[in-house]
């Protein structure tokens, strides 16, 4: 199920130790603490995958009632934090809103010392989705949202705050599907940015300010959004398929297919594509459910490229009503678990990180005087 790996992009290297999550390698192809990605996704709410990856266990009922009202009790933001987001302008992209929101907590409210890192990711993940919908909502409604809402989920809240009102128990049951499948994933580009920060024994808002840079470029987590923009402009399954044939003629890259370590399925595919299917039944959508689907068919038959996670879960955000550039930060708002935990696995048995080069460069040679340059 994992590629034989070899080459450019650190390919196949050991660069750690985890306990964490396992990926390509045993269940459904994705683990966190030993427990397969598709059972949790089946059985369980994001709170008690956050608190397993976060605490090592899942919690049992009353872990799980005290760990909801303690992030319940920790959604709002310091009015130093809301006027800088006042600032930001509505064209800035969500993801970095959500960069310089985590960095301004940063100041507001400073980890000065490891004991407190369970305390200052609780807050984070509590906090990150009132981020996000208080400038979204301000810069574009011109509305100052209520971020202190009593909904039981993270889930819950985000949607609450980003339309308004709250959301239905559909909605709310995707998101604790769709925030446990972005939860973790080893050694990915953000996660391996998050350590390598916290191995310079740095504080957990640069950790999590660094990887959040990183999951927003487009081959990473900035796929979904991605991913979006090429379906919706797809009018149906053959204009798809038509386009998507020229796609690959000119060899363009596209989104939300392929991946760096699964070889013929991304495990969370599967996932997320049925609940698309739901959405899809739910709002009577007849255009982009098969259009995806389409999608997928042609990819398969031509390159043999897969969807990855962020391929249906495009549809699943737009049946839902979320505006596309919020895509990226929702991953945020889950993969935060996971970046924080392996800030935590790092710290407890460090070596700071620093990789050799191989150099490319000139040969050594004299400094010229500044007359004799060209
Ligand atoms: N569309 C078109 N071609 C693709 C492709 C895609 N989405 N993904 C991989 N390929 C091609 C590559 O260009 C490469 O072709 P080449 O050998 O002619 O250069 C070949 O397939 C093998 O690539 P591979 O080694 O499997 O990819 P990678 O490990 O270097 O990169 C990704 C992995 C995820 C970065 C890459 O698949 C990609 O860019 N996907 C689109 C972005 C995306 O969805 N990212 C989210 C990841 S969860």
């Amino acid at each position: 199920m994992a590629k034989q790996l070899s080459g450019a992009g650190l390919r196949g290297q050991v660069a750690g130790k985890t306990a964490l999550s396992t990926v390509g390698k045993s269940g459904s192809g994705l683990t966190y603490r030993g427990y397969d990605v598709k059972d949790l996704a089946q059985t369980c709410q994001f709170e008690e995958v956050a608190y397993l990856i976060l605490k090592g266990k899942l919690p049992n009922q009353s872990e799980l009632d005290a760990y909801k009202t303690k992030l319940r009790g920790m959604r709002g933001l310091p009015t130093a934090l809301k006027e800088v987001l006042e600032r930001i302008p509505k064209n800035a992209h969500p993801m970095d809103v959500l960069r310089t929101g985590c960095s301004m907590l940063g100041n507001l409210e400073m980890e000065t010392s490891f004991e407190q890192q369970q305390d200052v990711t609780d807050r984070m993940l509590a906090c990150f989705p009132s981020i996000i919908c208080y400038w979204y909502r301000f810069s574009h409604d011109g509305v100052r949202v209520d971020v202190e809402t009593d909904d039981d989920s993270i889930g819950g809240h985000f949607l609450h705050m980003l339309h308004g009102e709250k959301p239905r128990e559909l909605h709310e049951q995707v998101m604790h599907v769709s925030l446990i499948l972005y939860a973790e994933h080893e050694f990915n580009a953000s996660t391996f940015t998050a350590r390598v920060c916290a191995s310079t024994l740095s504080d957990m808002h640069s950790c999590v300010t660094g990887a959040i840079g990183s999951l927003r470029g487009p081959l990473h987590g900035g796929a979904n959004e991605a991913a979006m923009e090429m379906i919706e402009g797809f009018t149906s399954a053959d204009d798809a398929e038509e386009k998507m044939m020229g796609m690959l003629e000119r060899k363009e890259k596209i989104m939300g297919f392929g991946h760096a370590i699964y070889s013929d399925s991304d495990p969370r595919n599967e996932i997320i594509k049925q609940w698309s299917e739901k959405l899809a039944a739910d709002v009577g959508d007849d255009v982009l459910y098969p259009v995806s689907v389409r999608c997928e068919e042609v990819m398969w038959r031509e390159k043999k490229l897969f969807c990855n996670a962020d391929f249906f879960h495009a549809s699943a955000y737009n049946f839902m009503g979320i505006p596309t550039p919020l895509f990226t930060p929702i991953f945020v708002m889950s993969r935060l678990t996971g970046w924080a935990a392996h800030v935590m696995e790092q710290r407890a048995d460090n070596r700071i990180i620093r990789p050799s080069a191989e150099y490319t460069g000139e040969e050594l040679r004299p400094v010229p005087a500044i007359s004799e340059r060209a």
